[in-house]
């Protein structure tokens, strides 16, 4: 069984994410969605809501699971035994980021190894700031969320 986690704050899941997710899929056997609870962020949703959203949104794909999580991934992945970590990478802006976070979590745990995989073209703008930024002023992010969660987003 080639199992990997795909670790995020999800405030909230973009079609960005989905598209990795979809990308993983064709990779591994279980992809574990796990929401990271990130009380440092200050996200506009809180971790029930993000749970919730991120499990409507992948209610298709056969293969996820979506597991909340408080803490260190290491930890998350040594309790869920799995040695492979998703990350999405979109830009350059992304990579000094993705890099330091591969490393500090390598230097934890030497058999952790992360994948990076490029969404879409056609995603590769979306972010989460992007889509609480556009929801703060009431616009509309039907184009940038999986139509699943919209109408929790506008509620
Ligand atoms: O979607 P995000 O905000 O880029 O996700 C970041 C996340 C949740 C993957 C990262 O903050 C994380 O792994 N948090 C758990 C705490 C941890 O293990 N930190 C050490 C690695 S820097």
């Amino acid at each position: 069984m080639k199992r990997a986690i795909y670790p995020g704050t999800f405030d909230p899941i973009t079609l960005g994410h989905t598209d990795i997710i979809k990308r993983a899929c064709k990779i591994f056997d279980e992809i574990i969605v796990a929401v990271a609870i990130n009380r440092e962020k200050k996200p506009m949703f809180d971790f029930e809501k993000r749970i919730e959203l991120v499990k409507k949104a992948t209610k298709e794909f056969k293969k996820v699971k979506v597991v909340g999580f408080e803490g260190l991934l290491v930890d998350l992945s040594d309790k869920l035994e799995a040695n492979t970590i998703i990350r999405g990478l979109r830009a350059v802006s992304d990579f000094e980021y993705e890099l330091q976070m591969g490393y500090a979590n390598a230097s934890l745990k030497k058999d952790l190894d992360t994948i990076y995989l490029m969404p879409s073209l056609n995603y590769a703008f979306i972010s989460s700031s992007i889509v609480r930024a556009i929801l703060t002023h009431d616009g509309d992010v039907g184009h940038l969320v999986p139509s699943a969660i919209l109408n929790d987003l506008k509620a």
